[in-house]
Order: C-alpha cells, then sequence, then structure tokens
C-alpha cells in the first residue's frame, strides 16, 4: 500500500458538507491536479463551469432532479465535452480557409466520435479532480442528473451547440468526517475483468457479480417488495424504470441531435 492507493481506496461519496469555502491554496491545487489528467492529444477538448452564483446553484439543483445538496455544495463544477474552442479556433486562426485555398481540407462539422473524445476527456479530468480532492481532505459528489433538462442546462450556462455536459462533481469539506464508515461493496474483479473477448453474464455469474451489493442492501433494509426483492427488483422498478431515467434519455438524444444536426453561426 503507498499513499496514492489508500486515498483511491478511501474514497467514497461525500453528500453532506461543512459551510466553509473551500480554502483558496486547496482550490488552486485542485484546479492544477485536474489540468495533469490525460487528454487526447492533449487537445485538453474540455471545459468546466464553476458555479459560483447561487441563483445558477438553485436552479442546477432543480435541474439535476431536485438534489438540494447542489444548491448547498461549496463547490460545483459541471465538466463540459467541448469541442466548440477547437471549431473556433479552426476558423478564427485561418486553418478552415488555408485547407480550402490549398485543396488540402474541407470542413467538415464535428462529429459523434469528436463528441465522444471529449466526454472521454471531461470525465477523465473529473475523476482525476476526485482523487486530488480525496487526498486533500475534500469530499465529493458525482451528479449524474446533469444529462436531463438539456435546453434548460443549455440556456443556463450558455452552452454552444458543440459544448455538451458530460459530467458534474459537486465538493466540499465533509460534514461528519468519520474514518470508520462502510465502504460501498463492489463486483469482484472476476466479474469486472475478462480476457481477449466479451463474456456475456448470466443469472448465475450476475448473482455472483451484485451479490455482494445485494446483500449489503438487503442488511440496510433497502430492497424493494419489503426488503424479499432482488438487487436486480430494486434497479429495474426503482431506476431503469423510472421517469428520471425518460428524461436522462430525452435530454441525452436531444443534445446528441443538436451537436449531430445542421451547423449553427459561429459566435
Ligand atoms: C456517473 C455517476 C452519477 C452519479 N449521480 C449521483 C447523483 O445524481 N446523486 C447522488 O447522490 N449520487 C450520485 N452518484 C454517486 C453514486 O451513487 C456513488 O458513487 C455510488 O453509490 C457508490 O458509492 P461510493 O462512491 O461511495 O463508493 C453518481 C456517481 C456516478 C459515477
Amino acid at each position: 500500500m503507498n499513499d496514492t492507493l489508500t486515498t483511491i481506496f478511501n474514497r467514497r461519496t461525500i453528500r453532506a458538507y461543512d459551510d466553509r469555502p473551500i480554502d483558496p491554496k486547496d482550490l488552486e491545487l485542485l484546479k492544477e491536479a485536474t489540468l495533469r489528467a490525460p487528454s487526447a492529444g492533449n487537445m485538453m477538448y474540455y471545459s468546466v463551469i464553476e458555479a459560483k452564483d447561487q441563483t445558477v446553484k438553485d436552479k442546477l439543483a432543480v435541474f439535476c432532479d431536485n438534489q438540494p445538496m447542489i444548491a448547498k455544495a461549496p463547490l460545483v463544477w459541471v465538466f463540459l465535452a467541448d469541442t466548440q474552442k477547437w471549431v473556433n479556433y479552426f476558423h478564427e486562426g485561418g486553418s478552415v480557409a488555408r485547407g480550402i485555398a490549398e485543396g488540402t481540407a474541407t470542413w467538415r462539422k464535428p462529429g459523434l466520435g469528436d463528441m465522444h473524445l471529449c466526454i472521454q476527456d471531461a470525465i477523465i479530468a473529473a475523476q482525476t479532480a476526485v482523487i486530488a480532492a480525496q487526498s486533500l481532505g475534500i469530499g465529493s459528489c458525482y451528479i449524474g442528473d446533469i444529462i436531463e433538462r438539456y435546453e434548460d442546462v443549455r440556456d443556463l450556462l450558455g452552452l454552444k451547440q458543440y459544448t455538451i455536459p458530460a459530467c458534474m462533481v459537486i465538493f466540499g469539506y465533509p460534514k461528519n468526517p468519520g474514518n470508520n464508515v462502510e465502504l460501498k461493496k463492489r463486483s469482484p474483479a472476476s466479474s469486472i475483468f475478462m480476457t481477449d473477448r466479451y463474456r456475456d453474464l448470466h443469472l448465475e455469474d450476475l448473482k455472483t457479480a451484485y451479490g455482494p451489493m445485494e446483500e449489503e442492501m438487503r442488511r440496510h433494509n433497502r430492497l424493494p417488495f419489503g426488503n424479499t426483492g432482488s438487487i436486480a427488483d430494486y434497479y429495474y422498478f426503482r431506476k431503469y424504470s423510472s421517469s428520471f431515467m425518460e428524461e436522462m434519455n430525452r435530454s441525452t438524444k436531444a443534445f446528441m441531435q443538436h451537436w449531430d444536426g445542421p451547423e449553427e453561426t459561429l459566435g
């Protein structure tokens, strides 16, 4: 074990924060550590919007399926997949005109591959921030619901055609920094890691994969049907069939269609 592994092994999601703001020195380190994340071609294909204005935080809390902890979090970062800045640079810096004049490249609008690469960049940066935060004693929580209500999020944050929310993380010093809190169980490595080819998992494999979590949830009386249901029942009825998942799918389709649709005028 070393310090880095200790940081990784002790990280857990923190949702309740002390009121005090993030120390400016810690914030600086957090930003610098985030920038060290690997990046496709080192293009830094992402941007991060820090929501500082309380009204922006309040709206994000509502847009993200009404999670009040977002409004209260000392630090709120929305990680954007950002091809827009390169589109602007290619055009404004003259590369597009040069390619056309010299007959070496015609302009193509960003595709879904560009989008995917930017999303990877943004999420890798986010996870780098999460681990750096943990090492500084700062707790964090991803907010998956940032991919809901695309139109509202886009208007609130002034997003352009080729900037989409990849993920969101809220940070703060833990309100209850107990060390002996139980870490959530995970699948065994043998259920996740595969060799050479995809292994299609079926019932018995899946019971092995999710058994530790099912046992944990049963212990906490969290399973449906009076705690007699399975973990599959839990995710199927509470998450997969929920209205928030329906909205997530609608919203994701909307931002993908906007990105992949007719090109908007720059500016
Ligand atoms: C992509 C993603 C989205 C998440 N969205 C939320 C969220 O909207 N609200 C929340 O309270 N936790 C959210 N979480 C935190 C997970 O619930 C948490 O990571 C998981 O239960 C495992 O717990 P642990 O991080 O403490 O190990 C999210 C985590 C990830 C990776």
